[in-house]
């Protein structure tokens, strides 16, 4: 089954042609992503209306460059894929109508996927992981720990309560002069940094509940620049370093609880997964090694260019969802926002029970 799958609810303008196989095994085919991280940069973060014009502008050609690399034509599709939200409504619209339209002159199904969904599917591509599995997914918009029991069966078991993280590293970049996106400059700022120096707020940790906070870290750090401005480049490195640490630290508790919480109502899941751009963190891949080592799981935790916003991803949830004939009309909605726990799956979801999830498919 071979789907082409667009994803421009961002940043990212991409297209990926994916395979998969009966045995539920994967293949990237093509796999093209433009950022358009220069025309944000002047603005200091993702600026919507800009955005949706260069989806415009861009779009045809990297699907022509996705089906150029993977020496498809659309006739050969078995499904033509697109993420319908949530993200910037703009950009949302523009892939989606692209991918009805190519659906309705090639007369291929068309499967409006979530573009959480495709993070939360990622570890199948990459890794085949059976169901049931722990997510933890952190990008720019989202912060959340999800119970991952199906295609479209989903159940969150924390997120944050204000920033996600990785608007938190951006907000963190941006307080102290560094470029955007700001996750790997103060990643960077980080590795030269002394994280003892300053002492910083650790919200949440500790609690029974799998549920972040991020703003008061954010305060507290603010705080902590202005008692030592002006600030020298010794200052940035180890309030970067600082911050790093102590996100680090927050993500390593609350995924603790998280995964308390999956084995509590679902036993053992197949594997801890990651996904989003904060996991291309090397500093976060290590907590996550570490906690996965401590509760005895297997670690997924997919290549940097698959955590961040890509085509492939939801070319391959379009491929999980079309395998299980879940396809959409062609008057299917764009969404702003669009929760994870709406995602609807089979008629009849497999249900996992906590005697059958330790033994792999539920
Ligand atoms: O998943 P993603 O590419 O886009 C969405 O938000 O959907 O994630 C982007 C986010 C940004 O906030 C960026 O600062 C953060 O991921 N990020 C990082 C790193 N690389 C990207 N955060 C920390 N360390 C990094 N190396
Ligand atoms: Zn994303």
């Amino acid at each position: 089954m071979v789907v082409l799958g667009i994803e421009t609810t961002c940043d990212e303008t991409a297209a990926a042609v994916v395979e998969r196989a009966d045995s539920g095994a994967g293949n990237i085919l093509s796999n093209v992503v433009l950022s358009q991280i220069n025309e944000h940069a002047a603005f200091g973060g993702v600026v919507p209306e800009i955005a949706a014009r260069a989806h415009v502008e861009a779009l045809d050609h990297i699907i022509a460059r996705a089906m150029e690399q993977a020496e498809m034509r659309f006739a050969a599709l078995d499904g033509v894929a697109a993420a319908a939200g949530p993200g910037l409504i703009g950009g949302v619209i523009v892939g989606l109508t692209t991918a009805k339209a190519i659906a309705l002159v090639a007369q291929k199904p068309l499967i409006a996927v979530n573009h959480l969904e495709a993070h939360a599917l990622t570890a199948r591509l990459t890794d085949t992981t059976p169901f049931p599995y722990c997510l933890f997914l952190a990008s720019g918009g989202h912060t959340q720990i999800v119970a991952v029991l199906g295609v479209g069966n989903y159940v969150r078991l924390g997120t944050t309560v204000d920033d996600a993280i990785g608007e938190a590293f951006d907000k963190t970049a941006k307080l102290l002069g560094l470029g955007y996106p700001g996750g790997p400059q103060v990643e960077k700022e980080a590795a030269a940094g002394n994280p003892a120096r300053f002492a910083l707020p650790r919200p949440m940790v500790g609690r029974a509940h799998a549920d972040f906070s991020l703003s008061g870290l954010k305060t507290a750090l603010r705080l902590e620049a202005e008692k030592v401005a002006p600030l020298s480049d010794e200052d940035v490195r180890d309030l970067c370093a600082a911050f790093q640490q102590t996100v680090v630290e927050v993500i390593a508790d609350r995924l603790r609880s998280g995964l308390k919480l999956f084995f509590e109502r679902y036993g053992k899941p197949a594997a801890l997964v990651a996904a989003g751009g904060v996991v291309a963190n090397e500093a976060v891949r290590k907590a996550l090694n570490r906690v996965a080592f401590e509760a005895a799981t297997a670690l997924v935790l997919p290549p940097p260019a698959l955590c961040t916003d890509n085509g492939a991803m939801i070319a391959w949830a379009g491929a999980e969802r079309l395998a299980l004939g879940l396809t959409d009309p062609l008057d299917a909605l764009p969404h702003a926002r669009w929760a994870l726990g709406d995602v609807t799956g089979p008629a009849s979801p497999p249900q996992v029970s906590a005697s059958t999830a330790a033994s792999g498919e539920g």
